[in-house]
């Protein structure tokens, strides 16, 4: 048992060499919205869906940081508020999208609710994307 902690110890040590991405690239064009949405918006999503991520001590330290990075990037990939391509995008569809995740509570993720409370959306969040998720 003994042993089996040192080696532990000796792994997590380790795995702290690994690199890990951790940047936020310039801001590029942000999504045209109102400011109570983005309220919303930057305080649960942009973690994840912005170039504006703010990286907590933890997601320094392995592998913790290897969830989050991965996250970050899966995230933006998909949806980045501040890299909009705006022309290129159908914006219905998106809001539809974008109100569909809020709806099911799949955004933001549980994971994330968990160690971010400001990540947990009120009935008055949720008001002001669905609001905004039909406007047109
Ligand atoms: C912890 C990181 C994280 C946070 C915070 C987060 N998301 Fe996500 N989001 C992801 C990841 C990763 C994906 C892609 C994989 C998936 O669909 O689960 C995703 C996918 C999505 C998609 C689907 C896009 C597509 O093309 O399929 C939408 C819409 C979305 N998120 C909206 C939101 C909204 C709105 C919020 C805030 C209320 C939010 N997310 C917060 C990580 C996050």
């Amino acid at each position: 048992m003994k042993k089996f902690i040192i080696f532990l110890l000796i792994v997590l040590a380790g795995i702290q060499f690994i690199p890990v991405e951790r940047s936020n690239p310039p801001i590029k064009q942000e999504m045209p919205m109102p400011n109570n949405l983005k309220e919303v918006l930057v305080r649960a999503c942009y973690d994840c869906h912005s170039n504006s991520t703010e990286w907590k001590w933890y997601s320094k330290v392995a592998p913790v940081s290897f969830l989050i990075s991965y996250d970050v990037k899966e995230g933006r990939e998909h949806l980045n508020f501040t890299e909009w391509d705006y022309h290129s995008m159908k914006e219905d569809k998106i809001k539809e999208e974008i109100w569909e995740e809020v709806l099911k509570e799949r955004m933001p993720p549980w994971s994330y609710r968990i160690f971010n409370p400001k990540g947990k959306l009120s009935d008055e969040d949720k008001r002001i994307i669905r609001e905004w998720s039909l406007s047109r």
